[in-house]
């Protein structure tokens, strides 16, 4: 007989993945012959920029580039984020003291919990929102989640007179995944000061802080100060997401905080992954704008999103146009289980809103990362009725 391994407590505890049964739905719908078009996967399908992917071959043939880097990262890779942040947002950094290089910006977000939540402390965490704030960071970290819900009509926006005096950490994250929502900087600034009152660690995650549209460009919160964390990440500005490099910036308390976590975890995200990371930021010039091989993909982000959006309005589905990240996000008028699977008899994957927080029931994400025909083709496909 063979043996059976039962998953620690605090791995039982996370809640069951959603998406297996649409997955087994889904797999079953492929063995009829239809051609799934899927829009559940936030991964760009557009290829990183050519620069990018050379500097990390060539990089990778040098034997220093193959060995351990550090827990906190390589320091011209350091320097390269301070200098990037000074381009971008006006905002001086300490490449020393102030930034650490993560493995996606994923790691850091669950890192930083680890690092400065105690037992039974509270995290607070937008719903809908990224499962890994309410998942492991708040699981594995015996911490109790405080969901505050985002709605439309506060523009999905958080307001931190609905969260907890006493929490000890709350995740922030516009432009906003699943909603797609946005804010400014005098929004970023409110929560900010809300959070520095209450002694509560703001860790901002501004992973689509480059997917933006229509003139419109993110904030962060190190232009409202430098007593929080902010999270970055190479996965979707520069369609980077296997390579696995992110950035956290901030206070020296929490870098160091989350640098000696890190130090028993992992040591630090290959060096010519990190040199690749370089060649990306070098790609913003002094002006801080846009380079043009980041504007060739979100054009064309910006183009599918726009036909999904009127499409869905035409279908009589309440949508807006996202200013950010590259999702949209639509009221589908039932249970969002119902209407995922009315959708993969139709063959088309989308993801539950109620994925993200109950408090989502009745919204689907769909990602646009599929060309703008199998868009008008998804959307034909939704409008015809069922026999
Ligand atoms: C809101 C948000 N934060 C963080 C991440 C993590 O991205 P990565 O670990 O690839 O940097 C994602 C990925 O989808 C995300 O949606």
């Amino acid at each position: 007989m063979t043996a059976s391994f039962k998953q620690a407590e605090r791995l039982q505890k996370l809640p069951p993945y959603l998406f297996v049964r649409l997955e087994q739905l889904a797999a079953k719908k492929k063995t009829e012959d239809v051609r799934m078009i899927d829009f559940g996967i936030g991964d760009p399908d557009l290829p990183c920029p050519g620069a990018i992917v050379k500097s990390m071959q060539h990089a990778a043939l040098v034997n220093e580039n193959q060995k351990y880097s550090s827990s906190k990262g390589e320091k011209d890779l350091r320097d390269a984020v301070a200098a990037w942040y000074k381009r971008r947002f006006n905002v001086k950094v300490d490449p020393d003291t102030e930034v650490c290089i993560t493995l996606g910006s994923k790691e850091g977000i669950y890192n930083i919990a680890q690092a400065f939540v105690n037992d039974g402390e509270k995290i607070v965490a937008p719903s809908p929102g990224y499962p890994v704030y309410s998942g492991a960071a708040t699981i594995f970290n015996n911490a109790v989640c405080t969901k505050v819900p985002l709605t439309k009509e506060n523009n999905w926006l958080l307001d931190p007179a609905d969260c907890p005096e006493n929490a000890r950490m709350l995740y922030l994250n516009y432009p906003n995944n699943p909603t797609g929502a946005t804010c400014d900087l005098d929004y970023v600034k409110k929560v900010y000061k809300w959070a520095k009152k209450h002694k509560t660690i703001l860790c901002y995650d501004n992973a689509y802080c480059e997917m933006t549209y229509d003139g419109y460009r993110a904030p962060s919160v190190l232009q409202a100060g430098h007593d929080a964390i902010e999270f970055g990440s190479f996965s979707k500005t520069f369609s980077m997401t296997g390579f696995r490099l992110g950035y956290a910036v901030g206070h020296s308390d929490l870098i160091a905080g989350l640098v000696k976590c890190k130090g028993q975890i992992d040591s630090g995200a290959p060096i010519f992954i990190q040199k690749a990371g370089i060649t990306a930021l070098e790609l913003y010039k002094e002006d801080g704008a846009t380079p043009p091989q980041v504007l060739k993909n979100m054009d064309q982000f910006a183009e599918r999103r726009k036909v999904l959006v009127e499409g869905l309005q035409e279908l009589g589905y309440e949508c807006d146009l996202p200013r950010g990240t590259f999702y949209v996000w639509f009221n589908c008028g039932k249970s969002s289980m119902d209407f995922t699977k009315e959708m993969i008899d139709k063959g088309i994957i989308v993801t539950p809103g109620s994925g993200f927080g109950e408090s989502a029931d009745g919204y689907i994400r769909m990602a646009v990362t599929k060309p703008v025909d199998q868009i008008q083709e998804a959307l034909r496909r939704m409008g015809k009725k069922n026999d």
